[in-house]
């Protein structure tokens, strides 16, 4: 181990142990001899100090002190070297948790995460650290997982439209009697799925910083808004859309706002009944949050697939590539937004068929300023 020059803690506590062991000694070997100067007669007091030993009476304390002074001095080298040898092995045992900590810390440093401390023992303050840092461990594993997934699907998704656009340009160059008209057309589409893909990677990216400006927005502003331009797109696919609810002010950046009440109508409408089908957007006030619900008509869902539908390319029953199909990201970019938010969503299949969407967000408090800037950023 390649330590900066000083004392180890091992160290340190070894000189402490030994030093305590030591004051002891001194303190106990001070009592002894006053306890014992208490009945030895001191014959120097009696006689005239001027001409002390000359008379060739000795005190008697002075033979005492030859005694035991050298008997003191070895029981005190006895102690220091028992002091120390037991200190080094007694705090060896002590810290030898702390190594392993170490050792796991190390090992995560160089980018190995799935190593796991899993200390023994009883529940003190190093099982406690080492516990903590075991769970941080397991989150950080989750998480570079989850990214690397996600890198490797976006990549794959990018693929897909550059991959079509080569052979068609293929087609093109080597027949070149072929009517363009068409291949231009299907260019054309394929780049747009890639500039979608690509701006919806960027919206994500925005959202995961955090980095947002933040205002007031009133969400049942964002519904009527998302459903007006959506009513094309609505009533191409023959579905109702139905508005309601009060006034929901919650702070946040305008357009990521938006850009979650637009995909969540949006997927409403798409997602539907193939005709006939209802969407219900409603917002509401609780106690001290927002709640925006998107609610449609549909498919029956199961419990288990609703939970897996906010997962990134994640479409329906499985990762279906067609060129009509969507992204796959309009959830994911919800969810995120929504946790920006420091909001919650939650998924709720309808018994009838189709799916309730809640977006859940803390509602404005009467001691923010308008600006909502002491909301932190
Ligand atoms: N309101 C809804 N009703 C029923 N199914 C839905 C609804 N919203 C989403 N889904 C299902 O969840 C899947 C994922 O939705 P998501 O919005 O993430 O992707 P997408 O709509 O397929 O593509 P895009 O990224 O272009 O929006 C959809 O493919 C669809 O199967
Ligand atoms: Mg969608």
């Amino acid at each position: 181990m390649d330590r900066a020059p000083g004392l180890s803690v091992r160290l340190k506590l070894t000189l402490s142990y030994a030093g305590f062991l030591m004051l002891a000694s001194v303190l106990l070997l001070a009592a002894v001899w006053v306890f014992l100067l208490r009945y030895v007669p001191d014959r120097a007091m009696l006689i005239n100090p001027d001409d002390r030993p000359a008379n060739g009476v000795f005190p008697v304390r002075s033979a005492l002190l030859d005694v035991f002074a050298p008997r003191a001095a070895a029981v005190l080298a006895f102690l220091l070297v028992f002091g120390l040898v037991g200190g080094w092995i007694l705090a060896g045992r002590m810290l030898a948790p702390l190594t392993r900590i170490t050792d796991a810390a190390r090992l995560a440093s160089t980018g190995s995460l799935s190593h796991r401390i899993r200390l023994p023992g009883r529940k003190d303050e190093f099982r406690e650290l080492a516990d903590v840092f075991d769970g941080m461990l397991e989150r950080l594993e989750v998480h570079v997982a989850e990214q690397q997934r996600f890198a490797a699907n976006a990549s794959h998704e990018l693929r897909t439209p550059l991959a079509i656009s080569k052979t068609l340009l293929d087609v093109a160059r080597s027949d070149p009697t072929r009517d363009t008209g068409e291949i231009i057309d299907r260019l054309h589409a394929v780049n747009t799925r890639a500039i979608d893909l690509t701006e919806a990677l960027l919206v994500l990216s925005r959202a995961n910083q955090r980095s947002f400006t933040r205002e007031h927005v009133d969400l049942s502003l964002m519904a009527e808004q998302a459903t007006e331009t959506l009513l094309p797109l609505a009533e191409k696919h023959g579905v109702t859309v139905e508005t309601s609810g009060d006034i929901s002010l919650a702070i946040g950046s305008h357009a990521l706002l938006l850009q979650l009440t637009t995909n969540l109508v949006h997927n409403a409408i798409v997602h539907n009944l193939p005709e006939q089908g209802t969407v219900w957007v409603n917002t509401s006030v609780r106690f001290n949050s927002v709640v925006l619900t998107v609610e449609n008509t549909g498919e029956k869902l199961t419990t288990e697939t609703a939970s897996t539908l906010t997962s990134p390319f994640q479409r329906g029953t499985g990762r279906i590539h067609t060129d009509h199909a969507g992204v796959g990201l309009g959830l994911t970019i919800v969810e995120t937004i929504a946790h920006a938010h420091d909001g919650t969503l939650t998924l709720t299949p309808r018994s009838g068929g189709g799916i309730r969407i809640a977006v859940e967000l803390p509602a404005v408090s009467p001691h923010t300023d308008r600006s909502g800037e002491d909301s932190g950023s």
